[in-house]
């Protein structure tokens, strides 16, 4: 069998309508980032945006750029601009406070808008925020049940009993993708809501949440959307659900009338209900100019282009990388998986020091996940290709082995 060379992933770049999206980022020369699943790329207009809001804004305008500055309408701004990238409508979706803040937020709603039902079903080994807030409001409202199902086993794990099915879309670990519109019709089909998590898919791979009559869903600013460390997250309510759900963290944002100063609480009509206390307009402004590199974007190719990265890497590794143990737990089917690729090595974490020690960032994922983000705005081809060879070469030279590359980190 003849392998793939080099030549082929050349020409893959040089047909890549996309490939110019890369000059609006800032990355080191040399480096092959595949990591843009936890921490997006700087986008170069962001350190201007920056220091535009903070001189000349907040620095000229005081307390006046709230209104100045529109800074007051922030969240819901660049909430609409999150829309097109996961098929909800503009007014459906905010930027408020951090993903796991959003889960409890939406988690609460659900569970008090279904008050017969008691339990919310997600799947063992979702990411551990998702499970950890539904433990939190399980603990805040007396007589909830959080019941695991396995992946493939959650259509039938909605019972008669069931208020809320709580599902990360593309799984952080092995990038498995559920199907969002057959889980949500079953679901409704059994009386539950669902809340998505696209913190692994918002800006990566396709998601229609109007077409798949989603009911809520969150998401993660820092990653694909290149909000940078920390970025405010963003939380999605369908239209229907805006006049009877409502948040538990009834902060002034969130009011009818936050300025009318009023002793009682009235939620707002809309979606900024679901807002809590004041925005973080410095992380909120970030962000803002992380989702407007996705606004002259062919989005179908942007989609094409993430499964045609991971199935590149994927060929590669099977051509060169084959006898080295490692195990690929992502699907291959491109219908089936986000924008990364995970391979399960009982050396990954030493495997991963020594890619990021040559060059290539990826992330190790306890207990034995190796773990590549093929972000379509800026990764390569070639970069993919630079990637298998590096880890051929660590592998075939036994360089992962050093002693250094044996120690563990607090972030890895
Ligand atoms: C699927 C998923 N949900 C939630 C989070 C955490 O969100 P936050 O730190 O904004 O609360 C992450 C972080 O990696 C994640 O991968």
């Amino acid at each position: 069998m003849s392998g793939t060379d080099i030549a082929a992933v050349a020409a893959l770049d040089a047909a890549d309508s996309l490939a110019p999206m890369r000059q609006r980022f800032v990355l080191p020369e040399g480096l092959v980032y595949l990591d843009g699943n936890s921490l997006g790329a700087l986008p170069v207009g962001t350190a201007a945006r920056l220091r535009e809001v903070v001189e000349d804004q907040w620095g000229k305008s005081l307390i006046g750029g709230w209104n100045m500055h529109g800074w007051v309408a922030a969240s819901r701004r660049v909430g609409a601009r999150i829309a097109p990238l996961i098929g909800a409508p503009d007014d459906c979706v905010v930027v408020a406070d951090s993903t796991s803040v959003n889960l409890y937020k939406l988690i609460v709603a659900a569970l008090k808008a279904k008050p017969e039902r008691r339990v919310v079903v997600s799947e063992p080994g979702n990411f551990p925020t998702d499970l950890y807030m539904a433990a939190g409001a399980a603990w805040t409202m007396s007589g909830i049940e959080v019941r695991t199902a396995p992946a493939d086993r959650i259509v039938e794990a909605i019972e008669d009993d069931v208020a809320l099915v709580l599902l990360t879309h593309v799984h952080y670990k092995t990038g498995r993708k559920h199907d969002m519109a057959g889980i949500t019709r079953a679901a409704h089909d059994r009386g539950a809501l669902v809340l998505w998590d696209l913190s692994h898919s918002a800006g990566a791979v396709a998601v229609d949440l109007e077409g798949c009559d989603a009911d809520l869903a969150v998401g993660c600013g820092y990653k694909y959307l290149n909000g940078g460390p920390g970025a405010p997250a963003f939380l999605y309510v369908a239209q229907r659900h805006h006049a009877s759900l409502r948040s538990p963290l009834s902060g002034w944002f969130g009011h009818a009338a936050p300025f009318a100063f009023r002793d009682d609480y009235a939620p707002s009509p809309d979606i900024s209900r679901f807002l809590c206390g004041t925005p973080p307009i410095l992380g909120i402004a970030a962000l803002d100019e992380g989702v407007s590199v996705f606004a002259d974007v062919d989005r179908d190719r942007l989609w094409d282009k993430s499964q045609a990265l991971c199935s590149l890497f994927i060929k590669l590794m099977d051509e060169r990388c084959a006898v080295f143990g490692f195990e690929l737990v992502t699907a291959r089917d491109p219908t089936a998986r986000g924008s990364h690729v995970s391979y399960a090595h009982r050396n990954a974490h030493p495997i991963c020091q020594a890619l990021i020690a040559n060059g290539v960032v990826g992330d190790f994922r306890a207990p034995d996940v190796l773990r590549l983000g093929f972000t379509p705005l800026y990764t390569r081809f070639a970069d993919v290709w630079a990637a298998v060879e590096t880890i051929e070469r660590i592998m075939a030279q036994g360089e992962w082995d050093r002693p250094e590359h044996h120690v563990r980190a607090a972030v890895t």
